[in-house]
Formats: C-alpha cells, sequence, structure tokens
C-alpha cells in the first residue's frame, strides 16, 4: 500500500471500520465499490455458462485490473487469462505466482506486440507462466522467435485474425498461412490456433442484428480456421467473444474459448445495448460513489466526480435510485452537475452513487476498489494494474 494512503485520515478510518454495520459512509468520494455478491454471481454465471457450453473460459482482464478478480475467475474454472498489454500480465502473473504456486498459469496476450524490447519481455514472461501470444504479423513472428531463441524458452503463438473491427488481425487466409507457417519453421514458438475479437459486434442492440453480425464476423474466422486445418496445421485453441456476444458465440460454435471481460462490472453502455438478453443477465456491480459539495443552486447539486472520475467516452453515469429523475452531467475536470427532482433535494454533503458509463478505463483511474456488502466495507483491493499500459 503506498505511502500518501496511510497519511490520509478519511482512508484509514475507513480502512479501521472493516467489516462495521455503516462502514459504506466512510469511503472517502469519489470512489470505486464493488458489490462482492454480484461479483462473485457475475463469475459464477459466466463460469457456468462457458462449462455448460462447452467452451473454454479465459476472462480478459482489461476490464478489473485486479490480481483479486483474477483469481476468484481461476477458482471459477477459468482456464486461464486474456491480457491486453505485457505490462498488465507481468504484475498480475508476478502477484497470482506469489500469493500460490500459479506456475502452470495460461496467459494469452491479446494485442500484438512489436519490437525487440517487447518481444524480450514477451520470452522473459514465458519462462514464469505458459505464454501465448497473439500475432498479426510474420514480422512479429521473427522478432519473438529471435527473443526465444535468446531466452532459450519457447512461446506459443495464436494468429490474430481480423473479424471485421479491423483493429488488428490478418484480414485473411493467405495471410494466415504466411504466419502461420513462419512460425512452423521457428525453432523456439508453437502455433497453437487462431483469436477472432469481434470488438465492433459486441454493443449492437437488439439480439438478432447482433447475431446476424456474429454470424458474418464468425465466417471470416471460419475460412481461416479451414485454410490452415487444409494446409495440415492444428487449429486447437479458437478464442475470442465479449460480454455482448458469448452466447451467440456459443450458439455458433467456432470458438473453443471465450475471453470475455466487461460481465464482472456490467457498465451502463452494456446494460443499454443488452438489455434483458441472455448475454445482459449479468449485475451492475460496481458503482462509483461522490459527495454533494455544493447545493446552493435550485434544481441541481454539484458532486465530486467529474471528468477524471471516469472515462467520457461512453456519455453519461446514471444515478443508482434516481434513475428517472436525476441526471448526470460532466461540470468540470473534478466536478459534476446531478440535477435533482423539486420535490427531492440533494443536500450538502450527501453520497451518490453513479452507474459508470463503460468499465474498463474507468476502473484503470483508481488504485483501489472498495468490496461491500449492502452497507458493510468487506475487503479493499489493488486495481493491481493500474496504469500498465505498454
Ligand atoms: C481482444 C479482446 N478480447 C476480449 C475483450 C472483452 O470483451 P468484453 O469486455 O466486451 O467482454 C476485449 C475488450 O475490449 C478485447 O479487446
Amino acid at each position: 500500500m503506498s505511502e500518501w494512503r496511510r497519511d490520509v485520515r478519511a482512508y484509514d478510518e475507513a480502512l479501521d471500520q472493516l467489516g462495521e454495520a455503516n462502514s459504506r459512509r466512510l469511503i472517502p468520494t469519489p470512489a470505486l465499490v464493488c458489490d462482492l455478491s454480484m461479483l462473485q454471481s457475475n463469475i459464477d454465471r459466466m463460469a457456468d455458462g462457458a462449462r455448460d457450453a462447452g467452451v473454454a473460459l479465459r476472462p480478459h482482464v482489461k476490464s478489473h485490473k485486479s490480481a483479486y478478480i483474477a483469481k476468484r475467475q481461476l477458482e471459477a474454472g477459468a482456464v486461464g487469462l486474456s491480457f491486453a498489454k505485457l505490462g498488465e500480465a507481468e504484475v498480475i502473473v508476478e502477484k497470482l505466482r506469489t500469493d500460490e504456486d500459479h506456475s502452470a498459469l495460461s496467459v494469452l496476450l491479446t494485442s500484438p506486440i512489436v519490437g525487440r524490447h517487447a518481444a524480450e519481455r514477451a520470452a522473459a514472461l514465458a519462462a514464469r507462466c505458459d505464454l501465448l501470444v497473439a500475432i498479426d504479423h510474420c514480422d512479429g513472428v521473427d522478432e519473438l522467435e529471435a527473443a526465444a531463441l535468446a531466452a532459450d524458452t519457447t512461446v506459443c503463438v495464436l494468429c490474430d485474425v481480423d473479424v471485421g473491427l479491423g483493429r488488428t488481425g490478418v484480414s485473411g487466409p493467405r495471410e494466415a498461412l504466411a504466419v502461420a507457417e513462419r512460425v512452423n519453421v521457428a525453432t523456439h514458438l508453437q502455433f497453437r490456433g487462431v483469436q477472432g475479437y469481434g470488438g465492433h459486434l459486441q454493443h449492437i442492440a437488439g439480439r438478432e442484428h447482433r447475431r446476424q453480425a456474429t454470424i458474418a464476423s464468425t465466417k471470416r474466422l471460419g475460412l481461416v480456421i479451414d485454410a490452415l486445418e487444409s494446409a495440415g496445421f492444428n487449429v486447437p485453441i479458437r478464442s475470442g467473444g465479449g460480454t455482448g456476444t458469448m452466447g451467440l458465440d456459443v450458439e455458433i460454435g467456432v470458438l473453443s474459448e471465450l475471453q470475455t471481460g466487461s460481465y464482472v462490472f456490467m457498465d451502463r453502455e452494456y446494460r443499454d445495448a443488452l438489455g434483458e438478453d441472455p448475454e445482459g443477465r449479468f449485475a451492475q456491480s460496481l458503482t462509483l460513489i461522490t459527495t454533494v459539495i455544493s447545493a446552493n443552486h435550485e434544481g441541481y447539486v454539484t458532486v465530486d466526480a467529474g471528468l477524471k472520475a471516469m472515462a467520457t467516452d461512453a456519455g453519461v453515469p446514471l444515478v443508482v435510485g434516481h434513475e428517472r429523475t436525476a441526471t448526470y452531467a460532466f461540470f468540470g475536470d473534478e466536478q459534476g452537475m446531478v440535477t435533482c427532482a423539486p420535490d427531492h433535494p440533494f443536500r450538502r454533503g450527501e453520497r451518490l452513487e453513479l452507474v459508470p458509463p463503460h468499465c474498463d478505463p474507468t476502473v484503470d483511474r483508481y488504485d483501489v476498489i472498495w468490496l461491500v456488502h449492502d452497507d458493510v466495507v468487506v475487503d479493499v483491493i489493488d486495481v493491481t494494474a493500474r496504469g500498465r499500459s505498454q
């Protein structure tokens, strides 16, 4: 725990009251709060869903960046973890290894890495876990092979396939075959399959629309798998899927594993898109507590959560318990405006809870998440990989 936090008396007071009734009211704001029962039921629901469907689950850590939550996901049956960045994987693997022996932890890096330094870090990481790296270019294969050779280690490779998002991935079978063939001649790499993540599909509202788009995207992955298998490659791992498409991915049946992330928290953007769809049946476990710092105007108050308190790419948060009567608007870097109904004015010092619009980049703004059960703070956990974007 960092020094400054020990100096903050409000923080200490809240920590002193861990497990005590009503300790939730002591959390210094703005702060992220997660309902532990909802979190666990989300983790279990996804794990059970994957198990029942016969697909593996490799949850994406980018959503929570927490070793504590990752550990719970593994305990619920995840086959391994997905990470966007080397830095995230390095710190979480280290934390899990020191907690107990997770030396055989299977780790997938879902975003391609570039250059000698990154390849060397990947090779070093491969000594501490079973590492899979998604690669979308032959040069990436060469860089990783050189680093793995120098470190005398083996790194496994998935070919990252662009299934329509256009962000990363090879564009089709020809390019995928080139990557797989290059891996095949490398002495310290092993080809293990493909990754196809349809980020553009996840928030399509209306399950039928989302289904049609997911079918079309998965066809692109299927063409690559067919080409690889026809050329004699084994493609045991077919990783992909997100919270918005998980049920559809399972129905379509091409993926062998899901790399869902947001389901642990279920932010406002996802709730709006998924509604009552099966994919939407996860609880909104994460909220942001904020305090009214000024109430000198009729019709609205000013709270201590502004642009710096949450990601702003997905609109505004909802005010929990006042969804129909109160609205939030950004009111500067450090403040927000919350309108209130004339018959229910908020008071100075009152605490409100917001559902973050987009959980992943919001979580990355906080050192800790407070775990609560109703009004009781039960634990405080580190956002272990906070800021680890390199
Ligand atoms: C490559 C990749 N896989 C999986 C996920 C998890 O998706 P979701 O948060 O929609 O469950 C993401 C999220 O951005 C991602 O980028």
